[in-house]
């Protein structure tokens, strides 16, 4: 079984080439997030410069689920800025490569960002996900509460119309 590190994502050459490999194959599995298919690298390069800079400022903790120096998979803790919610973070762009599925990597990664988020002195988590993700048995096993779902929310990557489910999590 492979022992996975947990590690903040630095923002070298090779780890923006690595979570862009990432986002354009989850995309191309039907992965819902944000983008359709198929996804031009060049442009999962974009989104990851923003996530890159957005951490440098200290906005975000882009993780990484690593076997080695290959990255598995990765999540971001958003660490809400707005001055009335200093206790809220979100949960996003969690994805695993197709090859590391079913391991652990994702349950590794939210441990992580919940982990961090009690660091951060961050009690309420929030995130949204496709209602026809897989993620959704993972997020309930994990403890969140669903809120509620909106249907006909997005197209997923392959232009169907899905809804998305809203859940959050108290970390008190
Ligand atoms: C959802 C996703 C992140 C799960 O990653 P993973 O590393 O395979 O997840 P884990 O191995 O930690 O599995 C944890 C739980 O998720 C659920 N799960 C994972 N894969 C599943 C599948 N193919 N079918 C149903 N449930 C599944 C199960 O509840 C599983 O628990 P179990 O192993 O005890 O049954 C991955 O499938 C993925 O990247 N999907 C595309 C992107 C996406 O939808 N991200 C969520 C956006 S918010």
């Amino acid at each position: 079984m492979t022992d996975f590190s947990i590690r903040p994502v630095s923002s070298s050459p090779a780890q923006l080439t690595m979570l862009s490999n990432l986002l354009v194959e989850t995309v191309a599995s039907g992965g819902s997030v944000s983008f359709m298919h198929p996804l031009e690298l060049a442009d999962a390069e974009v989104f990851w410069r923003g996530v890159l800079d957005s951490a440098a400022q200290g906005e975000r903790i882009l993780l990484g689920a690593y076997d080695g120096d290959r990255l598995a998979g990765t999540v971001s803790l958003v660490l809400v800025q707005t001055p009335n919610q200093p206790h809220r973070a979100e949960i996003s762009k969690l994805m695993t490569s197709v090859d590391y599925r079913g391991q652990g990597v994702a349950t590794l990664l939210m441990q992580a960002a919940e982990a961090l988020a009690r660091d951060h002195k961050r009690t309420h988590l929030m995130l949204d996900t496709a209602s026809d993700s897989n993620a959704v048995s993972l997020y309930e096993k994990l403890g969140f509460q669903r809120a509620g779902e909106i249907p006909d929310f997005a197209l997923n990557p392959f232009g169907e119309l899905t809804g998305t489910i809203i859940f959050w999590k108290n970390l008190n």
